[in-house]
């Protein structure tokens, strides 16, 4: 939770300290999510600005985050999808995005979701050659985080009180790949991304791992080495993924951790779009799938 000390615009503080202070906050604050989500597996009255309708726990969670975050000293912008507008802080420093219950359609089946966010320094929307750390909880059958920054990715174990201990250090994507997850009704695939999906389905050693929140899904990918994707579909050429929230955080993590992100043509991170709640089509995981499916769309 955010101190006196931390919340007081009085001296600048480092872009490193700030964004340990980011990251403690998350961690704090994910005990209390994952607390207050059974009463909130309802419909909220609003949509959201892509036009879904969220659920009450988005909501909380978004609302939880951004007293927090915003009031975080270092912290001089914060979005969410949940909200149309940039909240401008008025203390100047790091820009921070926010998905705050990523893939909370799985609330009502209790399935895994998670807190996505992102950390920019430039004023948002950002480029994705902005971010300067990135990191998602995960709410499985246990809390866990996974931290981006300073060229290398950690996982840490959250408890009760919200602190946290590391589990991996270094993380990379295992050589040895086994899992793979796509998004979107396959009969709205198009033919280049079917066609990709077969050749990878073929492979003996991969195994189908979609759960329908984009977060749990890279994690298995993190975890097990892969591929994930959200792709383009006939109808929706740019997909459903928000670059600003989504795609330039796990093009970030999956980078660091030493594999591939990709729209389709060019990583994630080189990825421009306007607005802040643009889309893209995502692909990430080991170099060598997300190679093929650039070489599959480029035929
Ligand atoms: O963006 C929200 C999200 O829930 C992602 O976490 C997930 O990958 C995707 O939507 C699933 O969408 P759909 O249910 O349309 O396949």
């Amino acid at each position: 939770m955010a101190t006196q000390e931390d919340t007081t615009p009085t001296e600048a503080v480092s872009n490193a300290t700030t964004i340990t202070r980011i990251i403690d906050v998350v961690a704090a604050a994910a005990p209390e999510i994952r607390a207050g989500l059974p009463g909130r597996r309802v419909y909220a009255e609003t949509d959201n600005p892509s036009g879904e309708t969220p659920l009450e726990a988005d909501i909380f969670a978004d609302d939880m985050l951004r007293d927090r975050l915003g009031d975080l000293r270092g912290v001089g912008e914060y979005a969410s999808e949940e909200r149309e507008e940039v909240i401008d802080t008025g203390t100047g420093g790091l820009s921070v995005c926010i998905d705050p219950l990523d893939g909370s359609s799985n609330l009502k089946p209790n399935n895994t979701m998670g807190t996505i966010v992102a950390v920019y320094d430039a004023p948002l929307p950002a480029a994705g050659t902005d971010m300067v750390a990135a990191a998602y909880v995960l709410y499985g059958a246990t809390t866990t985080m996974v931290v981006a920054r300073d060229d290398t990715v950690s996982e840490y174990v959250i408890d009760q009180e919200g602190d946290y201990e590391t589990i991996r250090e270094d993380v990379s994507l295992p050589d040895d790949p086994t899992v793979y997850g796509f998004g979107g009704r396959v009969p709205d695939w198009v033919d280049d991304f079917a066609d990709y999906a077969e050749e990878v389905e073929s492979d003996p050693s991969m195994k189908l791992r979609y759960g329908g929140s984009m977060i749990g899904d890279v994690n298995q990918v993190m975890t097990y080495g892969g591929i994930f994707a959200y792709p383009t579909l006939a109808d929706a050429p740019e997909g459903k993924l928000r670059v600003q929230f989504e795609g330039y955080p796990v093009g970030y993590i999956v980078e660091t951790a030493g594999g591939r992100s990709s729209d389709g043509e060019r990583s994630l991170m080189d990825v421009e779009k306007d607005g802040l709640h643009a889309r893209t089509p995502v692909y990430v995981g080991n170099e060598e799938f997300v190679d093929d499916l650039e070489a599959a769309f480029d035929d």
